[in-house]
């Protein structure tokens, strides 16, 4: 450390001065180590990016960018930002990052306020079929904001259907086309994307809030060569700190970076943006590719376990690190299946299968994912057996406890924040 002394989190002082919120810390950590954590858009950041959201660098106001704040005092700030920036553009081939949105939902916010005003038309996913709120829900800004035409998949192949999209888009020549989802578990085609944005002069953004860790490890293709920006989430596959992000060619930049602050927002979370540039530096590494193509194949094995179960995937599969579960048939609704596996110590959530007659607090379906199991060092193998307890679970109420023993059993190896990383 250079003979330099450190102060950071100290949890022994915590527990004297605050008894009852250090009770908190341990009570969370003691449940995610519990338990199986199926939510597809969790992970376990590393020990690492925590410390450095645990630093002093949270006192900072550093409103503005490294080199032009508003604050006196940001030499040492704007250190953290540049190597965030810098890694982030290098990670994803990037021209331009921004660094600063506190959350995925920020991040499209300052998209859109970049690229549209109020009252222009946007054509996005429809939140029942994958989409995101922030893509056109009557219950976020984007629809209350935006006149807002939404695309949804095929009701026969469960998939984007592209010329769906076309044709609206030459209906409505929106200003911009959003692609992206939150519960999509299929490759999305980019290029046929950019290809409609061309043909109807839009911009085009892909938000990739949820794939943007397989993307970095290369697993998956980059939507970077495709969309004008890219949006993103720091937390999810990527396993960096709670976030968010912008990549923008080097024509949108000022735009991006003026929408960010000071249209959006204040002072950046200088203490987060330390722990980004952590995250985009493991994400550079070598083993970060290694477990991004794991995330991928452990998807896959969880997602043929379920179907081996009689548990369908909508659209037959998956090509990422989710599986979406249609429940219709099997006598079970999406809040009962969750309920059910919360009994046997399995993390999951209820979600919206498209089509789904059931309204969004009860749905016909579950969703699974693979980041934070992948991240705890489970392989195919185990996902298989994790495939046949969550099916254990749902199928089987009663057998709750029997699963609960199977799930400690195979936590007791694979434990977080004990075992390797
Ligand atoms: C596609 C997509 N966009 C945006 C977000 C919003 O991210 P946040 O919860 O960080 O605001 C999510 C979160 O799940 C998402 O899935």
């Amino acid at each position: 450390m250079g003979g330099q002394p450190y102060y950071g989190p100290d949890f022994g002082l915590l527990q004297r001065e605050d008894p009852e919120l250090a009770q908190v810390l341990l009570d969370e950590l003691e449940r995610e180590r519990d338990g199986l954590q199926l939510i597809a858009s969790e992970n376990f950041t590393s020990p690492a990016v925590l410390a450095a959201l645990g630093s002093t660098l949270t006192n900072k106001y550093a409103e503005g960018y490294p080199g032009r704040r508003y604050y006196g005092g940001c030499e040492v700030v704007d250190r953290a930002e540049r190597l965030a920036i810098d890694r982030a553009r290098r990670l994803f081939g990037a021209d331009h990052a921004n660094v600063q949105p506190h959350s995925g939902a920020s991040a499209n916010l300052a998209a859109y306020a970049a690229l549209l005003q109020p009252g222009d038309t946007m054509l996005a996913m429809a939140l029942p079929h994958g989409g995101h709120l922030t893509h056109g829900s009557r219950v976020n800004f984007s629809g209350r904001w935006f006149n807002v035409v939404s695309y949804g998949v095929r009701r026969d192949t469960e998939l984007i259907d592209y010329d769906e999209v076309q044709d609206l888009a030459v209906r409505h020549q929106p200003k911009l086309i959003v692609c992206g989802a939150t519960a999509y578990p299929r490759l999305i085609d980019f290029s046929a994307f950019r290809g409609i944005a061309d043909e109807v002069g839009s911009w085009l953004l892909a938000d990739v809030a949820h794939p943007i860790g397989l993307m970095a490890g290369g697993a998956i293709p980059s939507a970077v060569p495709y969309a004008d920006v890219v949006t993103f989430t720091t937390h999810k596959a990527l396993r960096g700190p709670r976030g968010g992000g912008i990549l923008c060619t080097a024509e949108l930049a000022a735009r991006i970076d003026r929408a960010v602050f000071p249209f959006i927002q204040g002072g950046p979370l200088m203490h987060v943006i330390a722990a980004k540039a952590v995250a985009f530096g493991e994400a550079m590494r070598p083993e970060f590719a290694g477990y991004a193509r794991r995330v991928v194949a452990n998807a896959r094995a969880l997602c043929d376990a379920l179907a081996a179960e009689g548990m369908r995937p909508v659209s037959g599969g998956t090509d990422t690190h989710l599986a979406l579960i249609d429940l219709r048939g099997l006598g079970v609704s999406g809040a009962e299946a969750e309920r059910r596996c919360a009994a046997a110590g399995i993390t999951l959530n209820r979600n919206a299968i498209p089509y789904d007659p059931e309204p969004p607090a009860v749905t016909s379906g579950i969703r699974v994912g693979t980041p934070c199991v992948s991240t705890q060092g489970m392989g195919p193998q185990e996902l298989k057996e994790v495939g046949t307890l969550v099916a254990q679970a749902v199928l089987r109420p009663g057998s709750a406890a029997d699963v609960r023993e199977r799930v400690s059993a195979l936590l007791a190896i694979h434990q977080p924040y004990l075992s390797e990383y």
